[in-house]
């Protein structure tokens, strides 16, 4: 028999095993929170009330992170663990790790290079990215950087449907031509949430900065307001999107459709039936309606409510391969995180973003083996602990 390792041994071998010391990180960076840190020092206040910020008094912000903290796992040992991976299947695809990374709008102000160093490190880490409707670099040319690598995630378009319908389909066969290889319709933020700390700061985008995808875009027909009407309900809300909408989406394209922002189960049936391709469980990060459920409280009810194969990704508060696991656990096919990789961004670009992907990856890895899991497709909602 082999001589027994110590585990410090193990540890200081395994740990980030193909991340070599990065120049432009401070060597203490070896967490998403240690990125946290860090690019707090590398943003000003404007950047970080936009990135950092979450709705109202941010208790959503904070409920799912605690949400993950407070569910435990309950690991099985002596498992055969030789040959595991982290591969999973999603939309007929075979993805390396089940991490994307969720649409983020303006990744210009924390780096120069936007979406174009994100779009470069998550092809090189096999990691799925969805570009935002509201991103500051042309979505053909965040597609061309990549779109040739074979081993790349997928790539996605996050889509803010505008207030002319001509607009959005000239936007949907864009994206089509481009060369994204799903729509996902945002359906929590008909309106902006009660942003208090951009706000309090007077937030404004950063010269050089803008929505360059929605260029040409003409304003919306705004009715002069009588005395004792609403400025969001007869005003900015005269065209947000209805489930009829969805109906009409699904004609314009031949790309699958997932709603993003779904956090009631009875909305996940209606959305299935109306054959969306998949969901992404999700608060918006706790940036539009405060004081909702965290989504690892809601994600088990909903994979409940739709078919056992239908994709469900999740996202809010993952900051550790075992809120990946987690995730996993309670139902999820895939995860997308947020923050983290705008911190990578911040504080080295597509460097900062690879870095953050491969230390999830890697405590992915770590927490499956520790749980006795050789592959995502053998976890259960039985790796987490139930309370007699
Ligand atoms: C977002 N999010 C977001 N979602 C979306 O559908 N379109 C968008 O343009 C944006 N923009 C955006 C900007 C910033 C600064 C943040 C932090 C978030 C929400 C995002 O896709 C995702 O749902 C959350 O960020 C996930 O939570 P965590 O990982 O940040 O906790
Ligand atoms: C946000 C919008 C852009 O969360 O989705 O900032």
């Amino acid at each position: 028999m082999s001589k027994v390792i110590g585990w410090e041994h193990m540890s200081s071998s395994f740990v980030a095993p193909h991340v070599p010391a990065l120049a432009s990180l401070p060597a203490g960076v070896i967490t998403l929170q240690d990125h946290e840190t860090h690019a707090r020092t590398r943003l000003d206040d404007n950047a970080w009330a936009y990135f950092s910020g979450g709705a109202g008094d941010e208790i959503t912000v904070r409920a799912n992170r605690s949400a993950w903290d407070a569910l435990q796992l309950h690991p099985r040992i002596l498992q055969p663990l030789a040959g595991g991976h982290t591969r999973i299947e999603l939309l007929g695809r075979t993805l390396a790790h089940p991490i994307l990374l969720a649409p983020v709008a303006y990744q210009r102000m924390a780096h120069p290079d936007g979406e174009l160093a994100t779009a470069h490190a998550a092809a090189a880490l096999g990691a799925g990215m969805i570009l935002s409707t509201l991103a500051s670099t042309k979505l053909e040319a965040v597609a061309q950087a990549v779109v040739q690598d074979k081993d790349r995630g997928p790539l996605w378009f996050q889509l803010y449907l505008q207030h002319d319908q001509g607009f959005n389909r000239a936007l949907i066969q864009r994206v089509e031509q481009a060369g994204y290889e799903a729509l996902v319709l945002t359906v929590d933020a008909p309106t902006s949430g009660a942003r208090d700390r951009e706000r309090r700061i007077n937030f404004r985008l950063a010269p050089g900065v803008s929505a360059v995808n929605l260029a040409g875009l003409g304003p919306m027909p705004a009715p002069a307001l009588q005395l004792g009407q609403s400025a969001l309900f007869d005003g900015l809300l005269q065209s947000t999107p209805t489930w009829a909408d969805i109906e009409w989406l699904k004609a314009q394209t031949r790309l699958p459709l997932l709603l993003k922002g779904v956090l009631h189960e009875d909305d996940a049936r209606q959305a299935a039936k109306l054959g969306v391709d998949g969901i992404i469980v999700s608060n918006h990060g706790g940036r539009t309606l405060d004081t909702t459920p965290a989504t690892a409280a809601v994600l088990p009810r909903i994979r409940n409510a739709v078919a056992k194969d239908f994709p469900l990704l999740v996202d809010g508060g993952i900051r550790r391969g075992t809120d990946v696991l987690k995730a996993i656990a309670l139902g999820a096919d895939a995860v997308l995180i947020g923050r983290p990789y705008v911190y990578g961004l911040a504080n080295a670009g597509a460097v900062g973003v690879a870095h953050v992907l491969r230390l999830l990856r890697d405590e992915l890895e770590m927490a499956m083996a520790l749980s006795g899991c050789r592959t995502l497709a053998q976890v259960s909602p039985a790796l987490i602990f139930k309370q007699d």
